[in-house]
């Protein structure tokens, strides 16, 4: 193991950041065990945008144990200080706290470590393993390990076997290991099976850590928090006062460099499928009695059950495809799917999709929840908007009840993070004119302070055992299953792509899928 010359005197750490009792319990109530982390794929896109400034910041707010060591593995060729040159770039061009704290930086690189080489080569698992039992010796890493799979899918079962096959997933010495495994898990019910098969012969499932980033939002956690820390509105979240759903990922931002991951994949794989059942998940399941991994788990999956597949003969009244072609963003010409870098020139995969699903239960019977997520839709907004309905009755002298427009609550998960209510007002003056008004909350002025990256929390949650914003694998299942039909009935080829001119809300079929019950998106 190749260590930088140690700064002098203990590890450096961040000047003691601006005092808030938020910072000081989350010190003190979150500290991990000592541990090596290590990052297969270290070289790749995830590591460079996400991974390393999580970490990085994690350090700046002394939030990592003394005792860790980084190790990166990947097939590029760099030495330890090649590997910490590149990461600092990265966190530099990267990291949500502004340059790159040069104290922080030092004490940080020291924990930096790599091994090149190829993730199907046993001898590389062997290095690996000497040189975390070294780390062991001089950092006091005490045995733990947390492995993070950021590569191709098609290595994460390579990965656990070999990992297996030289020990490093075995926890009886009371060491703890774990596998953090990033998305797609599986491309359809079948795959997704396979995968678990092949991990959970390696790792128990209390081992494996999926990840899903929507999970680490700070305003996604916040949907928990309005539901069940407030009063006022359980009594209403459900069929009898809510008339539908709408939960909306739009994004105006294309496929990015990433058009050969994205062609293997489509927008129902890549968002819906995850991040959307994991924010609809929450939205709609019942109290859990504890918020412990256990505990909130147990409602997900209850309520993914509770949600019937999309059924072949559905497909085209329940879902809805599209793809875009040219068009314009904030009034810049830019180019159609097709002509994306490494896309197929006759591509058919869907960049925009829109689904009407039901929740077969007590609470929700009958009442529609529409999900869309889109690429280069007009502008980056996700959000999830409940629609209350009308009052049964208005006691006003003349006013038919459609005079008011009926309450709305929408829950902004990005950008301008916040909520806001929409309720009906009077207009000052001698006749009874009524008024829709909102009332809001956004996080920006309530709280001052920048949200962390869902990375950061995601990672200290890992360390420290906490699988609660993780998925457990039965989430993952049940998500395919509702969707395996649809993706199955969308194999073939597309007569119609594109179907919508980038810079708009995607194709008419989705305004179609909304007015079939009356109902339209909401513009945002
Ligand atoms: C990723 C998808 O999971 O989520 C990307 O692969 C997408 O295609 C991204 O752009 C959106 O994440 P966020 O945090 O920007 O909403």
């Amino acid at each position: 193991m190749t260590t930088p010359p140690a700064p002098a005197g203990p590890a450096p750490v961040a000047a003691t950041p601006a005092a808030s009792p938020f910072d000081l319990g989350a010190r003190l109530s979150r500290t991990p065990l000592p541990t090596a982390i290590v990052v297969f794929g270290a070289s790749g896109d995830l590591s460079h945008r996400k991974l390393m400034p999580a970490l990085y910041n994690l350090a700046l707010q002394q939030l990592l144990p003394p005792e860790l060591v980084i190790v990166g593995v990947a097939l590029t060729e760099w030495s330890d200080d090649e590997f910490r040159a590149e990461m600092k770039t990265a966190v530099s061009e990267h990291s949500r706290s502004g340059p790159v704290d040069e104290d922080v930086w030092a004490g940080f690189a020291h924990r930096l470590h790599y091994v090149p080489g190829s993730f199907d080569d046993a001898a590389v698992y062997r290095k690996l393993d000497e040189l975390l039992k070294d780390s062991d010796t001089q950092h006091g890493t005490r045995g733990n390990r947390l492995f993070y799979l950021a590569t191709a899918p098609a290595f994460f079962p390579v990965i656990a076997e070999n990992l297996g096959a030289v020990g490093l997933a075995d926890e009886s010495d009371g060491v703890y290991r774990r596998l953090v495994v990033e998305k797609p898990f599986g491309r359809d019910l079948v795959s997704a099976r396979d995968l678990n098969h092949r991990l959970s012969r390696v790792f128990r499932e209390s081992q494996v850590y999926r990840i899903d980033h929507y999970l680490g939002k700070e305003t996604v956690q916040n949907l928990l928090v309005l539901r069940f820390a407030n009063l006022i509105f359980e009594p209403l979240w459900n069929r009898r006062y809510v008339d539908h759903v709408q939960i909306t990922a739009a994004e105006d931002l294309g496929v990015e460099g990433r058009g050969g991951y994205y062609e293997t994949s489509g927008a129902l794989r890549d968002i819906l499928q995850n991040h959307l059942f994991q924010v609809m998940s929450i939205i709609a399941m019942e109290p859990p009695a504890r918020f412990d991994s256990r505990g909130v788990h147990d409602e997900k999956v209850k309520l993914l059950r509770a949600i019937p597949p999309i059924r072949p003969h559905d497909v085209s009244t329940h879902a809805v495809r599209g793809q875009y072609g040219p068009g314009f963003i904030a009034g810049e010409p830019v180019p159609g799917y097709r002509q994306e870098e490494k896309v197929d020139a006759q591509s058919n995969t869907e960049t925009f999709v829109a689904l009407k699903l039901f929740v077969e239960n007590w609470r929700w019977a009958g009442t529609p929840f529409y999900l869309r997520t889109g690429k280069r839709l007009p502008k980056r907004a996700t959000e999830i908007a409940v629609q209350f309905r009308s009052p049964p009755h208005l006691p006003f002298a003349e006013l038919p009840v459609d005079a008011v427009t009926p309450n709305l609550l929408t829950l902004r998960i990005q950008p301008d993070e916040g909520a806001s209510l929409k309720f009906v007002a009077k207009v000052p003056g001698p006749s009874m004119d009524l008024r829709t008004v909102s009332m809001d909350f956004s996080y920006g002025s309530s709280f001052l302070k920048a949200s962390p990256e869902a990375y950061e929390r995601l990672l200290l949650d890992a360390m420290l055992g906490d699988s609660t914003l993780f998925a457990r694998w039965d989430e993952v299942e049940t998500s395919w299953e509702i969707v395996d039909e649809t993706l199955a009935a969308w194999a073939g080829t597309m007569a119609d792509f594109p179907s919508y001119a980038a810079g708009t809300w995607g194709p008419d079929a989705a305004d179609d899928l909304m007015a079939r019950d009356g109902r339209r998106w909401r513009r945002l």
